[in-house]
Parts: structure tokens; C-alpha cells; sequence
């Protein structure tokens, strides 16, 4: 049976909307499968321009007037962290399915408001964890699902960027961000490792975080620039942690906007008693007839995040099948990156419940 086309608004006209989202939706325009029925951002020009370049129907500078005035059955929500929760609820009560960007919340206390409006609300909400639509994240969940690594015992997920704090937006604003390279980058690896090693349950997080880099006059930022004023940045540009799960799994974490280290890395590795994976080079490594082995591949399906994303979504909507990212999982993302910082600041490891 077709679906008739859906009706999408995309609020937040920024940097992650121009270049990820509203592509990705026109290309489903394209296909019939949606409208692009209102762009919204506090900044009208913002607006203007993405309802000019995107051909959207009607483009608004608030997001009530946007909700009153139409009937929308997606709304994706590109806002700064701040925004997450509040626009996410008040978006489910009006029967929308909503995508929302990562982080999923500023607290656990907020995410646990929005996994709450999901459950009442007949639309269905996913935090946009592009990195497991990615290329390869498919396939390795299948390989671990199917058994392949034996027993999960320990994981490691790393992003460190060489020079790489972003310089536009609220991302160096703790206020609206509420911290940086752990909240912003981690929260990709972490969701990413997690839900490849089957979700087991936190129970506990030990970190330290560190703003080294980001609040200094003489800051060199590489490419990326230094267009926002030091003297606001407020958030950390690196962190570690160890995380412990049930059933004595761990996982270690480093994530950094700015480190002296040769150049940008990120990967991970998941280790079980008859295989891990890991990344790079992405592979599965163990030991077979006395010999240690690797396999490797030589073609995996060109996979784009953030497109398969938006393209998954719009699948579930169209044949009400769950979404990839469920809320609850994000919950508890957003509970591990909420006992981190808390360890930091206490010196101790921090249980989570
Ligand atoms: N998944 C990814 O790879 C990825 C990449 C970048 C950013 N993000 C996430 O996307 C979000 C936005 O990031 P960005 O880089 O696009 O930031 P941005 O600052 O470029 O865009 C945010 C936009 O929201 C608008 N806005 C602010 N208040 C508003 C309001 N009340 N109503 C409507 N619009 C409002 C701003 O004017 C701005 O245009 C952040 O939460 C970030 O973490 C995700």
C-alpha cells in the first residue's frame, strides 16, 4: 500500500539542517515519499534561505506559530542541545513522528521526560545516532548478534581530533550545550559501541574532563578557525572515562575536540573470547587452527549516515515498524555522559541507576 507523501518541518536552520537533514529529505521529495512542508528558525533569514534553497512550502521564525499554523507528520528537531527536550515534547503532543539531533538532552532528567512523552504520544521519537547507519554498523551488528565474538568482556571507543573545536553555533556554550568534545563527538562513539555490544545495562562511570585548548587567546584551531569569542567557552575539550556494565563488561573512552597527537583518529574495538572487531582497520580478529587470523573487507555497502538515517526513519513511519534508536537506549547514553561529568567534578566513580 502507498503511503501518502509525509509531511516534514525541520526546525533549526543551521549547519547540521543545511548540510545533513534537508538535502536528505529533498532526495525523498524526489521520490514522493514526502513534502517539505516548513523550515523554522529563530533567525528569519536562516529560514528564508533553507525555504528558497530547499523549495519548502512556508518558512517561520517560531516554532509555536510553526505548530499551530500547520499538520506535520515529521518534525525533525536541528537545534542546539538546549532545545532538545522541550521542543521534542511539545512536537510528540501534536501526534508528529520527530527526529531529533544528538545529544537527546541536555540531563537524564530531560531524557527521561521525552522517553516518557514517547510512550503516551502516537508518533515515535529517535534521537538521529547517524554513526549506526553508517557504513559497516549494519553489518557488524549482525556478526556480534550472531555470536561470532563469543563472550563481550571489555570495549574501547575513541574519537581525538588533532584541532577541531566548532566554532560556529553554541557548541563551546555550556549553558546551551552543556559540555563539548564528550557530549558532542563521545555521544557518537558511545551509542555506536554500546548498541554493537548488545546494550548491556551501565552501572556505573569513572572520567575526568578537561578544557586544555578551547578558552586560550593563542589558541591554533587548524581549519576549523576560532570564530567564537574564547572567553566564552566553557566546556571541556577533552575527556576519558571508563564506563562498567552489568555482568563485568567495560568499556573505556577517550574523546577529544583538541589533543597534540599526530592527527584526527576514531575507531573502536569490541573484545570477546573467540573474536573482537575493530576499527581501523575495520575487521574481525581472532585465532583459528593455531593461527591468529584476521578478516577484513574488500567491499561493504556505501553506507552515508545521515541519509540512511532519514531514509530509515521515513521506512518506519511508512510501515510502523520501531526505529533502529530507541529512546530508552539514548536514556541511558545520556545517563553514562551524565555520571562522567559528575565523576570529574567529584574525583570518584558515580553509579548510575
Ligand atoms: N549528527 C551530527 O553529525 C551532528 C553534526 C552537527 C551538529 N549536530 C547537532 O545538531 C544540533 C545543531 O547543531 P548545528 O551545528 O546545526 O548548530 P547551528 O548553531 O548551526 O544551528 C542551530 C540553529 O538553530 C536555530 N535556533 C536557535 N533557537 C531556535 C528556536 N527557538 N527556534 C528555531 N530555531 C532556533 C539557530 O538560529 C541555528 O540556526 C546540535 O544539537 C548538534 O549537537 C549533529
Amino acid at each position: 500500500m502507498t503511503h501518502p507523501p509525509l509531511r516534514v518541518a525541520v526546525v533549526g536552520c543551521g549547519d547540521v539542517a543545511r548540510k545533513h537533514h534537508l538535502p536528505n529529505w529533498k532526495e525523498l521529495v524526489g521520490e514522493g515519499r514526502v513534502t517539505l512542508t516548513a523550515v523554522c528558525d529563530a533567525e528569519p533569514d536562516r529560514a528564508a534561505l533553507c525555504r528558497d534553497d530547499f523549495e519548502v512550502v512556508k518558512a517561520f521564525s517560531s516554532f509555536d506559530e510553526m505548530l499551530a499554523e500547520g499538520a506535520y507528520d515529521v518534525i525533525d528537531i536541528c537545534t542546539q542541545n538546549r532545545l532538545h527536550c522541550p521542543m521534542t515534547i511539545e512536537a510528540l503532543k501534536t501526534g508528529a513522528n520527530v527526529l531529533v539531533e544528538k545529544p537527546m538532552a541536555m540531563d537524564s532528567t530531560e531524557a527521561r521526560q521525552m522517553v516518557k512523552a514517547a510512550e503516551k504520544a502516537s508518533g515515535k521519537l529517535m534521537v538521529a545516532h547517524h554513526k549506526r547507519f553508517e557504513e559497516g554498523a549494519e553489518q557488524l551488528k549482525t556478526v556480534v548478534d550472531a555470536g561470532e565474538l563469543g563472550e563481550i568482556y571489555t570495549a574501547k571507543s575513541f574519537w581525538l581530533r588533532r584541532r577541531g573545536i566548532p566554532g560556529w553555533g553554541r557548541f563551546h556554550i555550556a549553558e546551551e550545550s552543556l559540555g563539548g568534545a564528550l557530549i558532542d563527538i563521545g555521544v557518537h562513539m558511545l551509542d555506536l559501541c554500546i548498541w554493537l555490544m548488545g546494550s548491556p545495562k551501565p552501572v556505573a562511570a569513572s572520567g575526568k574532563v578537561y578544557r586544555m585548548f578551547g578558552d586560550r587567546e593563542d589558541l591554533v584551531n587548524g581549519e576549523w578557525g576560532v570564530p567564537y569569542d574564547v572567553s566564552e567557552f566553557d566546556v571541556e575539550d577533552y575527556a576519558t572515562a571508563l564506563i562498567r556494565f552489568e555482568n563485568g563488561i567495560t568499556l573505556s573512552a577517550d574523546f577529544a575536540w583538541a589533543a597534540n597527537i599526530p592527527e584526527e583518529t576514531w575507531g573502536f574495538s569490541i573484545l570477546g573470547d573467540k573474536a573482537g572487531i575493530a576499527s581501523p582497520p575495520l575487521g574481525i580478529y581472532g585465532a583459528e587452527h593455531g593461527c591468529l587470523t584476521r578478516k577484513t573487507f574488500d567491499w561493504i555497502p556505501d553506507e552515508e549516515g545521515h541519509r540512511e538515517e532519514i531514509r530509515h526513519f521515513t521506512e518506519c513511519i511508512e510501515h510502523d515498524r520501531p526505529v533502529r534508536v530507541q529512546p530508552a537506549e539514548s536514556l541511558r547514553i545520556q545517563q553514562i555522559i551524565e555520571a562522567i561529568y559528575e565523576s570529574s567534578q567529584k574525583d570518584a566513580e558515580v553509579r548510575i541507576q
